[in-house]
Formats: structure tokens, C-alpha cells, sequence
């Protein structure tokens, strides 16, 4: 006879729940906030777990070189990104929870936790490595390779050796067909620049330089390097070629074939978005909670953490796109052709 399923047993809550040593119990010095410090850290990990579970599935199916652009499989990408901005969300809002401590109460214990310090935290490093923070671009990497454990630098190091879900979709981009399809733009007549051999990109660049105020205009020499020249001495993450199907992306979302493209393109932005703003309010709990001092982690507290709000924003170069969208009416009209192969008969 099968053994019934008992809802302790399947979550193994024995093991969970008998996880929370409080450090000033231990010490018979009892601080009563240590053990919301502990609980609030630990449900942080879980949701990281799963958050790395999920970008680590979507990253599987990026992996496939032919996805395609109307398929199920794009469909759960999205899916699943979307349910990482919703947990981010969450993780956001778990910092009300955890203002409730104040300074004093965490005074308490504060001095038993040293050298520990959620910088420690090496699955909120590998989820930054996963969705494509790179190692030179990390603020205080010395502090990353003298605070983690052998094994967890391996494990980051490990996370950061992989293609990340950045890499991925930048070759998921390179990879859209519409530009290669010249059938697509044959009846395509926009007023261009001969010396842009892709007539789309020849035609949006009119159509920009045309949008910009005088003040503006220095942007066309930002619009050329990110979609025709590139950016000497500087590595992108995102080539030429990736930018431009994602401004197509962007400028013809309405079309069916490209709302799903549209979609994954939003929820990375939106994942930067809620990481930045979980930085940005652990940052101000963090200044509120010990001021200036240093963190226990030994970094310089609040301007470390200022610092990494600053440099680790991941899919920047996406959200950089916005900048050059011009309004609707004056997009490039698309030919019969090419509006047939977006979805839409003519
Ligand atoms: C009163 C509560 C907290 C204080 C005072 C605090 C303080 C700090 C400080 C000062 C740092 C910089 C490294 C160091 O020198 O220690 C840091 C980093 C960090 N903390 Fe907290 N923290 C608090 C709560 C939390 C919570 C609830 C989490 C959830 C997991 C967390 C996760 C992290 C992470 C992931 C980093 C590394 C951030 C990065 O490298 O960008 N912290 N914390």
C-alpha cells in the first residue's frame, strides 16, 4: 500500500524550521529581532533559488538556435520572465517587512553577525551572473574573491563561464529573419541615406534625425554608433545587428508576430527595473539602519552599495533604446509585403 503524502514530510518542514539559530540566544544575550533578521534572509534565499531555477529554464530554451518567434516555447520564456518580475516585486516589498527593526534592536546583535554580510550571498551573485553581469564589471570585485568560500566563488565563477540570458538574447536578435528576407523590402519606398546599405535602418535614421531638436541633435551620433558603427575601445553587450531588431521590436510591437518578442524585450527592462529599485531601497534601509558605518560584510556600507546600483544595471542597453523611438505617425511605413509576413494580410 503507498505511503501517504503528509504536507510536513513533502516540504521537509522539519528541516526548515528547525533552521533558525539566534547567535544571541547561543551567546544568553536574547535579542528578540534576530529571529525576523533570520527568517527575512532565508525567504530572501528561497525566492533567489527559485529565481535562479526559473532564469536558468528560460535560458534552456534560449539556448535552441532555430526558437521560434511563434512559439510556445517563446511563450514560456515570457511566462517565466514574468513571474521573476513578480517574485522581484515581492523581494521589493519584503523590505517593509524588515524596516520594522530598528537601529537600536539591530545593535542588538549586530556585532555577532561580523564577518557575515549578505554581500556573502552567492546565489544573489550568480542570479546577476545568470541574467549577464560580468565579472569586470562588478564593483568590489576583491571583496566578491576574499569574502565568498572557495566553493562559492567556484559555484559564481561557474554561473558566470555560462551563456548568460544577456549573450542569449542578443544572438536571438542577430538571429530575427526580417532583414535578411529582401523580398520583404522590395516594395518598401522610405526616403533614406544611400551610404546605410539596410534600407529600414537608412529609412528610420531619416526619420530620426527629422525628430530631434536642435539640442537633441548630438543623439545622431549615438543612434550611429549603436546601430551602424559601434563604439571604439567600448564592448557591448549588444551588437549592432541585435540593437536593430530590437528597435524594430519596439517600433512594431503591435504586430502579432512581434508581441511576444515585444514582451520578453519589456520583461528584461522591467527585471533591471525591480532589481535597481530593490538596490536603491536596501541601500536607504541600510543608511537607516547603521548611517555611514562600514557593513559587517567590511565593505564601505552604503557607498559600496551605491556604487553597485549605479554599475550593475544589466539589460541597460536595451532600456537605452527608448531613446531613439520616434512617434508612431512618422514610422517608416512598412510595405504590403512585410505587414503579410508580420502578421497582418494586406
Ligand atoms: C538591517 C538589515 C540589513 C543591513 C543593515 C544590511 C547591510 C548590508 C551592507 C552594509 C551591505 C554591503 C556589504 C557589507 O559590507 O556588509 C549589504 C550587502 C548585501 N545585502 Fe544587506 N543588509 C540588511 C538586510 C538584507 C537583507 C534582508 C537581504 C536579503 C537577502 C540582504 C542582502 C544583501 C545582499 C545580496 C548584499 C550584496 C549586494 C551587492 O553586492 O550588490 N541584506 N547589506
Amino acid at each position: 500500500m503507498a505511503i501517504e503524502m503528509h504536507y510536513g514530510d513533502y516540504l521537509q518542514l522539519d528541516k526548515i524550521l528547525d533552521a533558525q539559530t539566534l547567535e544571541s540566544e547561543k551567546r544568553n544575550q536574547p535579542a528578540h529581532d534576530e529571529m525576523l533578521f533570520i527568517v527575512i534572509h532565508q525567504a530572501y534565499e528561497l525566492w533567489f533559488k527559485q529565481l535562479l531555477f526559473e532564469i536558468d529554464a528560460v535560458c534552456r530554451i534560449m539556448q535552441v538556435p532555430a526558437l521560434n518567434d511563434n512559439s510556445p516555447e517563446l511563450q514560456t520564456v515570457v511566462h517565466r520572465l514574468g513571474r521573476c518580475v513578480t517574485i522581484l516585486k515581492l523581494l521589493v516589498h519584503q523590505i517593509d517587512v524588515m524596516e520594522t527593526m530598528n537601529p537600536m534592536d539591530f545593535l542588538d546583535f549586530r556585532d555577532m553577525l561580523r564577518p557575515a554580510s549578505g554581500f556573502q550571498s552567492w546565489q544573489f551573485k550568480m542570479m546577476e551572473a545568470r541574467l549577464g553581469l560580468k565579472y569586470e564589471d562588478r564593483t568590489g570585485q576583491d571583496l566578491y574573491l576574499s569574502r565568498l568560500r572557495p566553493s562559492e566563488i567556484e559555484k559564481v565563477k561557474c554561473a558566470e563561464s555560462e551563456s548568460s540570458l544577456l549573450q542569449l538574447v542578443n544572438g536571438w536578435l542577430e538571429r530575427m529573419p526580417f532583414f535578411e528576407e529582401a523580398e520583404n523590402w522590395e516594395n518598401f519606398h522610405a526616403a533614406g541615406i544611400a551610404s546605410v546599405s539596410n534600407p529600414f535602418l537608412s529609412a528610420y535614421r531619416t526619420c530620426y534625425e527629422q525628430s530631434l531638436s536642435d539640442v537633441e541633435k548630438p543623439n545622431l551620433q549615438l543612434f550611429d554608433q549603436v546601430f551602424i558603427s559601434g563604439f571604439s575601445g567600448t564592448p557591448r553587450a549588444l551588437s549592432a545587428p541585435a540593437s536593430l531588431a530590437a528597435l524594430f521590436i519596439m517600433v512594431y510591437r503591435g504586430y502579432p508576430i512581434l508581441q511576444l518578442p515585444f514582451q520578453l524585450l519589456n520583461q528584461l527592462i522591467e527585471i533591471d527595473e525591480q532589481l535597481s529599485t530593490w538596490r536603491y531601497r536596501h541601500m536607504n534601509m541600510v543608511h537607516r539602519t547603521i548611517g555611514t558605518r562600514i557593513g559587517t560584510g567590511g565593505s564601505t556600507g552604503r557607498d559600496y552599495l551605491q556604487s553597485a546600483l549605479n554599475k550593475h544595471y544589466i539589460f541597460k542597453e536595451l532600456a537605452q533604446l527608448t531613446s531613439f523611438l520616434i512617434e508612431r505617425k512618422k514610422v517608416p511605413r512598412l510595405s504590403a509585403e512585410m505587414e503579410k509576413r508580420l502578421g497582418f494580410a494586406a
